[in-house]
């Protein structure tokens, strides 16, 4: 199924109906830890994901499933908190869906964050790692199907999705924080099994630092539509066969939670830059 333009434009009215003419700047997508962000935004507007005209619920584990609209560091955000996955049966179309309805009210930036497996083995479970690129093979695109060119061009350039003017800015805010900041590539794995060993050796010869099950499909639509895209990742865990044990999501759960005040801290001061 694709969607129409017009739906994407029925869903931005319906939300602009919440909004009484605020227009968020930023859109942040937060994952695995950092969702509680959206309840310190100030001057909050929140609208259930299934209370806005084709929007798809969010099951995972630790996703509120919620828009929040309002001020965060100085700065006007719309907060997705919770987003959708592949593996929660949703096409990478409606994955994405959110992020063109938050370009049409008016975003011009997405700052996106998740938990990821760490697969540099010179990197440690706990390290926060910008990404500087991604790799994303054999599945879908979300911009498969007829192009709406209201949104973007048939092929667009992916040289840089991830705004390389914000990827220094978010290098020099972590330094003046003294908030150690890896950099580095993340791999795209659709899940919700976490990768077999040999999965992540073949991830180490192509060049990945970190592999998860989310984010990709969101940046590629954001870039697409002519988005500024900064992204982070905590690397929650080694990545499967590294360490002689079981991968669990408990171990990512309890490594988003260790890590949440130095990656908001990060993410917030960053936000306050954009
Ligand atoms: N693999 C994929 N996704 C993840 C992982 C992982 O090791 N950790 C957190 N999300």
């Amino acid at each position: 199924m694709n969607y129409t333009y017009e739906q994407y434009t029925e869903s931005a009215a319906y939300l602009r109906g919440w909004l009484g003419g605020f227009v968020p700047q930023v859109a942040l997508i937060l994952g695995s830890g950092l969702g509680y962000l959206g309840d310190v935004v100030a001057d909050p507007i929140a609208v259930s994901y299934a209370d806005i005209p084709h929007f798809k619920a969010s099951t995972a584990p630790g996703h509120k499933g919620r828009l929040v609209f309002g001020t965060l560091e100085g700065k006007k955000v719309a907060v997705m908190q919770g987003r959708m996955h592949h593996y929660e049966g949703y096409s990478y179309e409606e994955v994405a869906y959110a992020v063109r309805v938050l370009r049409l009210l008016g975003c011009t930036s997405l700052i996106v964050t998740n938990a990821a497996g760490c697969v540099n083995t010179q990197w440690q479970a706990g390290d926060l790692m910008l990404i500087s690129d991604h790799v994303k093979f054999f599945l879908e695109s979300p911009l498969r199907g007829e192009n709406l060119p209201q949104f973007g061009p048939r092929f667009p350039d992916a040289s840089h999705l991830y705004t390389p003017a914000l990827q220094e800015m978010a290098a020099a805010t972590a330094r003046v924080l003294n908030i150690p900041l890896r950099r580095g590539v993340y791999m795209y794995f659709p899940g919700p099994q976490y990768e077999t060993p040999a999965e992540i050796r073949a991830a180490r010869t192509l060049g990945a630092d970190a592999v998860g099950m989310s984010t990709v499909p969101e940046v590629i639509t954001a870039a697409h539509c002519g988005m500024k895209v900064l992204g982070f990742t905590l690397l929650s865990n080694m990545a499967a066969g590294i360490l002689d044990q079981p991968l669990s999501e408990q171990e990512v759960l309890d490594a988003a939670e260790a890590a949440r005040e130095k990656f908001s801290k990060l993410v917030l001061a960053c936000l306050g830059q954009l």
